[in-house]
């Protein structure tokens, strides 16, 4: 880096994941070697600047910090453009709200750019902020792998593992007991931890919310299973997934009907479904934040430390208003316009639909 040493920005956003310590580090390491960069660490996310709380990380709060879960900095999940209002005043406050107050704090915090790990709603508030005025990169992290214009987020893999690991304990109950055991998976609009761990685990029914299910469908699997002497079976629900019935519903009215529902959440109403249908007997995990806690998977400390390395880079071209991504197996970036606003979710062929079906799993549908 030439010229004046930077003062970079850096906050975590969102649901926090493993990896997000390994990105912190990865891109304060890399700014500090590269040109004696001053980090600042913005704590809770987008809340921390609005309120200024900060503190500069030095080479003390950055050591071993690589393999630990959660994050360091503290999340939240604060959308700064969608509630702009600020929830107590004071008068050094009157006529702010919140982007306001968050322009000033960079400001008074003496920030020359700010690098935000987030997942989708992180990169679009970062998009916003970049259209106000401020020098913005974004590192993508989700467990969701939902981000567009990524290959892959860090913290998805940590969290394949831990829902594979489950599935794989799963089944050794299930087939004492000759059960049907229902694992539901985060995943609300994509249902990418489902279908991998799905496959890896080697899921009988795999439900998508990108694939509405017909419990019919998934009826005459199990009892298909059951006729060929199989007298277990593992189904695997994304928590976004939907029956066919609910997809013909406009949001609101599905909505509606699951506040109403008798079922917790999705995978007790598939259990339930299953029962009736097959005369078997269920039994459900929610797997819930199991998988977002922890260590971070090998790959994910890789790519967390690539991207923040990368970050490190396009700070010091100035080349701001980007996140990194990994595209074609190469790291890269995009511009945050494109990404923001958007969803990745599963399209229709992916390859691993098809290796899903070729190997027998359902998937609901058919
Ligand atoms: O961050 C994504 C995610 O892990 C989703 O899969 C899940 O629905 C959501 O977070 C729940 O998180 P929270 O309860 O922290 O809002």
């Amino acid at each position: 880096m030439a010229g004046k040493a930077l003062s970079i920005g850096i906050l975590t956003s969102g649901g926090d994941c493993p990896g997000l310590n390994a990105a912190i580090r990865g891109v304060a390491k890399a700014a500090m070697g590269s040109g004696g960069a001053r980090i600042v660490g913005v704590e809770n996310g987008y809340r921390g600047l609005i309120e200024g709380r900060a503190r500069e990380l030095g080479p003390a709060e950055l050591s071993g910090i690589l393999t630990r879960g959660g994050t360091i900095l503290g999340a939240s999940r604060e959308k700064p453009f969608e509630d702009r209002g600020l929830p107590f005043r004071t008068d050094a406050d009157e006529g702010m709200d919140k982007p306001e107050l968050i322009k000033e704090n960079y400001r008074k915090l003496g920030l020359d750019c700010l690098v935000v790990l987030g997942g989708n709603g992180t990169q679009t508030t970062a998009y916003r902020l970049q259209e106000e005025g401020l020098s913005v990169v974004g590192l993508p992290k989700t467990i969701d792998n939902d981000l567009w214009g990524t290959d892959v987020s860090f913290g998805f893999h940590s969290a394949v593992a831990v829902a594979t690991e489950a599935i794989d304990r799963l089944h050794s109950t299930a087939s004492s007991h000759d059960r049907v055991m229902v694992i539901e998976l985060m995943g609300h609009k994509a249902g990418w931890l489902a279908l991998y761990a799905g496959i890896a685990g080697g899921g009988d029914v795999v439900l998508l919310p990108e694939l509405p299910y017909d419990p019919a469908a998934i009826a005459s699997h199990l009892r298909r299973r059951a006729a060929e002497g199989k007298a277990f079976s593992i189904v695997v629900v994304a928590e976004g997934a939907m029956s066919v019935a609910e997809s013909l519903m406009d949001k609101k009215e599905r909505k509606r009907l699951r506040a109403a529902s008798p079922f917790p959440s999705i995978g007790y109403r598939v259990a339930r479904e299953i029962e009736e249908a097959t005369g078997a007997e269920a039994r459900v995990t929610v797997l819930g934040y199991l998988q977002r806690g922890g260590v971070p998977a090998p790959y994910d400390r890789l790519l967390a430390t690539a991207f923040g390395a990368a970050a490190a880079d396009l700070i010091s071209a100035r080349d701001y208003g980007r996140m990194v991504a990994l595209r074609g197996g190469a790291v890269s970036s995009v511009p945050l316009s494109e990404v923001a606003g958007k969803t990745r979710r599963v399209p229709e062929g992916h390859e691993l639909l098809r290796t899903a079906r070729s190997v027998g799993t359902c998937l609901g549908d058919e």
